[in-house]
């Protein structure tokens, strides 16, 4: 590739990875261009994760990008847990001594956009043909066609590729030098959002023996629902009302009553683990889901984004000022706490979800750590320190 423009990080992807690592870099005098597939309207409207661990609060607060998340993000204290005909609460605040805030992806990623265009920054939406070269030199070299047509070759000191799952830059690294390690489930989620106000005060996790359902929110007029659907599942056959009946059955507690509302929005997200290493190849970067995947129980992969490229970005300053030793560790730094959110994604996900109508020894295992969590206060408490976020990444804010 012919490079004919310069700049010091050229980054994949405008989701939450991408983008805060391009206002993280600028906040350090670095400048970037990001590039991405997608319109701006596209990536503001799509509908995603809705949960944001302590430690992702405080990493936005300290970057300047909360002002909005503090007005607008509904802090839970707690979930609850339903299982054989009762709701129960795990308190994370006494256990934990942590919360966590409901905002919604789609927000995080219109506030970041937002900023990095108000300060300037490059990002090129609706780009075609991005392709990664040099990546074994220190000039490695983005391509991209802009969206007037008008090609580009850039030159950069290094590249993240922050281009989710189904990106260019994980593909881009030599055959056989990654170790993936993958976990497909036979099962799928459901999930709407719908114009009615959350019928609970906190998230429910709900373990039924028709499958699992989840209702979470986006804000005080807006509910956001889960049901586990088979991995098969045509979003067709399922209409409104197919989809409200099913979720009464599987919330059904007596006494309350799930308000039913307009159905704003629906699809079907398939179930996976994923994990890629190393993270990183010469001068090429991986971070968020186009490293790795956890499955959307336990609300991980938004947070995993956030984490790493919180570690990214110093790194990266360090390495053009000449000194690698925090990139050499970045893979590592990341992975630890990668694998632990792998760790109790999977846990989460194998605890609620019906695998076979016919496993009953399956049934009875779920049930017996169901009531272990609710009823053993050490138990609990290691659900509460995960999920609110492990390890707390306001204990490392020197690494951002
Ligand atoms: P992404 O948000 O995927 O961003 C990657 C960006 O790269 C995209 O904008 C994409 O268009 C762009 N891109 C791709 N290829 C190229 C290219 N060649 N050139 C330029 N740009 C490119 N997590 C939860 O915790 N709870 C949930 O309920 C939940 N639901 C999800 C539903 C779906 C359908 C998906 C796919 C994920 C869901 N997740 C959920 C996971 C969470 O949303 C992700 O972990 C998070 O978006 C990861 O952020 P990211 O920046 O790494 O990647
Ligand atoms: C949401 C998604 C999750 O995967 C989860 O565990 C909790 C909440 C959400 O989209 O609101």
């Amino acid at each position: 590739m012919r490079a004919d423009m310069r700049t010091q990080v050229g980054i994949v992807g405008a989701g939450p990875a991408g983008l805060l690592l391009s206002h993280l870099l600028a906040q350090r005098g670095i400048d970037s261009v990001l590039v991405e597939i997608r319109s701006r309207e596209y990536c503001e409207a799509r509908q995603r994760a809705g949960v944001l661990e302590a430690g992702s609060v405080a990493l936005l607060r300290q970057a300047g990008l909360a002002s909005r998340l503090n007005q607008e993000g509904i802090e839970h204290g707690g979930i609850y847990l339903q299982f054989a005909g009762e709701r129960r609460h795990v308190d994370f605040r006494e256990l934990a001594g942590r919360t966590v805030t409901v905002y919604p992806q789609t927000e995080v990623v219109k506030d970041v956009i937002a900023r990095r265009l108000a300060d300037g920054g490059a990002v090129e939406f609706g780009v075609t043909g991005t392709e990664v070269a040099g990546l074994d030199t220190d000039r490695p070299v983005l391509g991209f066609t802009d969206a007037h047509g008008q090609r580009h070759e850039l030159a950069c000191d290094a590249i993240a590729g922050c281009d989710g799952f189904h990106g260019i830059c994980r593909p881009a690294f030599p055959a056989g030098y990654l170790t993936v390690r993958e976990r497909e489930y036979p099962y799928a989620w459901l999930g709407i959002l719908a114009d009615v106000p959350p019928s609970t005060d906190e998230l429910i996790y709900s373990r039924h023996p028709r499958g699992f359902a989840l209702h979470s929110l986006r804000g005080p007029v807006t509910s956001r629902l889960y049901l586990q659907v088979s991995h098969d599942e045509k979003i067709d056959e399922w209409t409104d009302e197919r989809i409200w009946d099913e979720l009464d059955r599987r919330f059904e507690l007596p006494g309350w009553t799930l308000q039913h509302g307009p159905v704003l929005d629906k699809n079907i997200t398939p179930m996976r683990s994923f994990v890629a290493t190393p993270m990183s190849y010469g001068r090429l970067f991986l971070a968020g889901d186009a490293a790795h995947i956890v499955p959307p129980t336990g609300a991980k992969g938004l947070n995993l984004a956030l984490a790493d490229v919180a570690v990214l970005a110093p790194a990266l300053d360090r390495l053009l000022r000449g000194d690698g030793s925090l990139v050499d560790a970045y893979s590592k730094t990341c992975l630890d706490r990668v694998w632990r959110s792998t760790h109790f994604s999977w846990w989460m996900t194998t605890m609620l979800h019906r695998t076979s109508a016919a496993d009953d020894m399956e049934a009875e295992l779920q049930l017996a750590q169901l009531r272990y969590i609710t009823s053993s206060r050490a138990a609990a408490t290691s659900l509460a320190e995960n999920y609110t976020g492990y390890p707390d990444l306001a204990a490392r804010t020197h690494l951002t």
